[in-house]
């Protein structure tokens, strides 16, 4: 049983990950911007893209619950524009949450993680990582991501820590309430379009994007560093 950190954990696919992660025994602290309807063993308020939220956070958490052996980077969102139409204030708070908080908590837990000899950081990217029009701030971010996970999979893998990716395709969430309002659309309508599109011929849930994050927590996982895996119902990557 380690303690866990789920960042943006109060809803959607963070929610669904610091569920699965108390299921599988360990003790998860819920951080979030928001944190109305947050559970956890611990919740504690904190914006991922503020270096002092994020350290005052963590005091918090080694307070109350111990060190962290598990850090998942969940916080996130877009905002669509094309890029021409894109604000500088726009394409900064897409970055920071998505990019500079998850090197913000990397920096602060690796310490931890190295003298324990033992730690699990995985980083929610996404399929946009590939390329998605409109999303150039949050593309780029993610994508990003991905290259930040491969950096720290090679510095904290001689210290027992792994560093990984799961990047969703289309999960029902309220970031997808909001994809489907932009194409005119119900989630009801947008969700089974996607799905008829879909290899698999469904959507994708937070369980589905939780389950590859327990993967990567386990023990088990230690021969596993630095991949990004798709959980997408489609071979992409
Ligand atoms: P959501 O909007 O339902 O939940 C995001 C959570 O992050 C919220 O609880 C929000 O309060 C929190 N948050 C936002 N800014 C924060 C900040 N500065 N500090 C701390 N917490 C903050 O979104 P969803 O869909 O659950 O997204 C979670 C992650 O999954 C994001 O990184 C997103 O980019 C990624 N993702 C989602 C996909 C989807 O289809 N839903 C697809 C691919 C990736």
């Amino acid at each position: 049983m380690s303690v866990a950190v789920v960042t943006g954990g109060a809803r959607g696919i963070g929610a669904g990950v610091a569920k699965r992660l108390r299921a599988d025994g360990h003790r998860v602290a819920v951080l979030d911007v928001d944190t109305a309807g947050a559970e956890g063993d611990a919740v504690v308020h904190c914006d991922v893209a503020d270096e002092e939220s994020v350290a005052t956070a963590f005091d918090t958490v080694v307070a109350e619950l111990g060190e962290p052996a598990i850090v998942v980077n969940n916080a996130g969102f877009a905002r669509d524009q094309p890029l021409t139409d894109m604000s500088l204030s726009d394409w900064d708070a897409v970055v920071d949450v998505c990019l500079r908080g998850a090197f913000l908590t990397t920096r602060l837990v690796a310490p931890f993680m190295k003298a324990a000899g033992f730690g699990r950081i995985v980083n929610i990217s996404s399929t946009s990582a590939l390329g998605d029009p409109e999303r150039v701030q949050y593309v780029s971010a993610k994508s990003g991501l991905n290259g930040f996970t491969k950096a720290a999979a090679l510095e904290l893998g001689p210290y027992g820590v792994t560093v990984n990716a799961v990047a969703p395709g289309f999960t029902v969430t309220n970031m997808t309430v909001r994809s489907a309002a932009r194409r005119g659309r119900t989630l009801e309508e947008h969700v089974r379009i996607t799905a008829e599109a879909s290899p698999v011929r469904r959507a994708g849930h937070p369980e589905d994007i939780a389950h590859a994050v327990s993967f990567f927590t386990s023990e088990g996982a230690g021969y596993v560093t630095g991949q990004v895996l798709y959980v997408a119902g489609a071979p992409l990557g």
